[in-house]
């Protein structure tokens, strides 16, 4: 989390420092700084809160942040409150740092600097980093060789921005851990943790290897590792591919839900030709036969929303393929020292493919060297460090999605997911031919069904009306819908802050059933699956409770809403793509039950979307 932009030009580079913080803002909103070198000297502004506090306060004094090198920062605190002093970038002396990441061992290097008499203003990580540049180039007065010094000395995850006022026309960079590009300009060239952050200015990037030190000036890239100088390659990106404007929608999250038959639709095409759905497309994971072929387990690792998309994927494997599948939460995985058996796949799903808890589970199951092991990224940022640790990227092709409730990254993932379940069946011959064809013909069918559950927006609008008062709310579903019951909750937790919790719906009677009186509302998703009538039987329990039931149903349940029944039906889907249909009116219930509780639904308090450290 927290996002790092950082600038060399000829031009005055605050304006692109903020727009870039502004576009990173999804990474954490705590506090925002930036500093610029102007006449030899640091010129420094953080605020506390979002990025437009800055902007606000760098507005008193606009010529005083005139310069043409400096760095920025978005913060998510991990050390200390968010509080100026907290805020980045850290100084010492002459030298200014920004950081994204965590320095474990901050503590010790503390003890270190105090005991050679420097001063800490801050509660912050990042400060030591700033002392012990300092102190290095006290010993070697060169910037780069300063930085090369104290990065060994440093445990964790972390990218780094520096400058230094006695060497105004270079910016020092690093990358370990955690995520950084340089965009590459003409006469300027920029750093930033997203190549998002730089599509005003470029749409030329050099993605640097982890431990990368780099030293960038207006015209110049040397990149170092191990100490040698390499050399990177530089790629051009289509920005038109990167849209990040709100267009006519009052939220990035509302716009998001909005274009999920859209991107559903391209992450479709990867496998499917619309002229031809009775077979998967010949070049999808082609060259992943072989790997594929020898598959005999899979474990899926994720976090949040995505840990929900791979428990849709267990249902989907083991159902179609009949390949054993577990499902577990990176941070769980990476402590609990797990058995990796022969012959796995590991599927990582990450929207970003920079969650620290993922990645590092990865790694834990590629070090176990289990023979035939295959690692698969399943993910929307195809230069993100989870797809160049992988053997496999399987990717999404939802679009930047800015809104840190994800919508359209699950829809997706899971979209993708079945890709991947048929691709694995049909190459291990564990689906049939006519199995295959009705689903991919169903497949075919997706986009249209999410676009016509887009229609049920002013229904659920309505709906979410009951919810505005509530303290507390249960979400219901069996099978492959408990999943969603799951992500439902998640989702109106995070952005109406309404206590809220799923539950698979014949779990109720061993506990929450005791929750239920007349001012719980239940959600429930009842599509006409192999599970309704035990759903029925469920919500027959909580009517007699007197709950007040909300319930998602298809037309053909031929459900009718009664006293304390509310009944949205939902666009007809077959049972086994249910999901994903079924994930949308509980998108649009808590997209509305936050605007009208008038929270921060693009970010919601305490969260940021990507999540870089443990
Ligand atoms: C954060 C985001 C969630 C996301 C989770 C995992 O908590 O707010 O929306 O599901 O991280 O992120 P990933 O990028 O790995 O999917």
């Amino acid at each position: 989390m927290c996002g790092i932009v950082g600038a060399v030009a000829e031009r005055n580079i605050a304006n692109i420092l903020l727009e870039g913080l502004k576009r990173l803002e999804y990474r954490g909103y705590d506090s925002a700084g930036l500093t610029v070198i102007r006449d030899g000297e640091l010129h420094r502004e953080r605020q506390v809160g979002k990025v437009q506090a800055l902007v606000d306060a760098v507005e008193v004094n606009p010529e005083f942040f005139n310069g043409h090198i400096g760095i920025a920062h978005t913060r998510w605190a991990t050390h200390g409150e968010p509080a100026q002093r907290n805020a980045h970038p850290h100084v010492s002396g002459k030298i200014a740092v920004v950081h994204n990441g965590i320095v474990e061992n901050y503590a010790e290097l503390k003890e270190d600097l105090l005991a050679k008499g420097y001063e800490f203003t801050s509660q912050t990580d990042t400060e030591v980093v700033a002392h012990l540049i300092h102190d290095a180039y006290k010993q070697t007065p060169d910037l780069m060789e300063a930085v090369r010094t104290v990065t060994p000395l440093l445990q964790g995850a972390f990218a780094l921005g520096i400058v230094h006022v006695d060497s105004p026309d270079e910016l020092i960079t690093v990358r370990l851990g955690s995520p950084l590009v340089i965009g590459v300009g003409i006469g300027e060239n920029f750093i930033a943790s997203d190549q998002l952050a730089l599509l005003p200015v470029t749409n030329r990037f050099m993605y640097l290897e982890e431990g990368d030190i780099a030293r960038i000036t207006r015209d110049s890239i040397q990149v170092y590792a191990d100490g040698i100088e390499v050399k990177r390659s530089v790629n051009e990106i289509d920005a038109s591919q990167h849209n990040a404007d709100k267009g006519e929608f009052k939220h990035y999250m509302l716009k998001e839900i909005y274009e999920q038959p859209d991107a559903v639709a391209r992450t479709l095409e990867m496998a499917i030709d619309s002229s031809n759905t009775s077979s998967l497309r010949k070049d999808f994971l082609q060259c992943n036969e072989a790997q594929l072929a020898g598959i005999r387990h899979i474990q899926v690792l994720a976090c949040g929303t995505s840990y929900h998309a791979g428990m849709v994927a267990k249902y989907w494997f083991e159902n179609l393929t009949r390949l054993p599948c577990s499902v577990e939460i990176a941070s769980e995985f990476r402590y609990r020292n797990p058995v990796v058996v022969d012959n796995s796949l590991i599927i990582c799903i990450s929207q970003s493919g920079e969650t620290a808890d993922t990645l590092s589970a990865l790694r834990d199951t590629q070090k176990q060297k289990p023979t035939g092991l295959v690692s698969l990224a399943l993910c929307n940022v195809p230069t993100s460090s989870l797809v160049r640790e992988t053997d496999i990227f399987l990717p999404t092709h939802a679009g930047p999605e800015i809104g840190v409730a994800s919508t359209k990254a699950f829809t997706t993932q899971l979209a993708a997911l079945m890709l991947l379940v048929l691709k694995i069946g049909v190459t291990q011959d564990r689906i049939d031919e006519q199995r295959l064809t009705t689903l991919l013909g169903e497949l075919h069918k997706l986009p249209g069904q999410l676009y016509a559950s887009l229609h049920l927006d002013a229904s659920i609008k309505k709906m979410s009306e009951h919810f505005e008062e509530k303290r507390s709310c249960l979400f219901l579903g069996r099978g492959l819908q408990f999943p969603i019951a799951l992500e439902g909750a998640l989702k109106l937790k995070e952005i109406s802050y309404i206590h809220a919790e799923g539950y698979a719906a014949g779990e109720l009677k061993h506990g929450p059933l005791a929750l239920v009186d007349k001012d719980m509302p239940i959600v429930v998703l009842a599509p006409k699956d192999s599970m309704f009538d035990k759903l029925k039987a469920n919500m027959q329990e909580v009517h007699a409770r007197h709950g007040e039931l909300f319930v998602f149903a298809s037309e053909e349940s031929k459900m009718v809403a009664e006293e304390r029944m509310h009944i949205v039906y939902v666009p007809e889907v077959c049972e086994i793509l249910a999901p994903i249909v079924y994930s949308v009116p509980v998108q649009l219930l808590s997209y509305h039950v936050a605007v009208m509780r008038g929270t921060d639904v693009d970010q919601p308090r305490n969260l940021a979307k990507s999540v870089t450290v443990e």
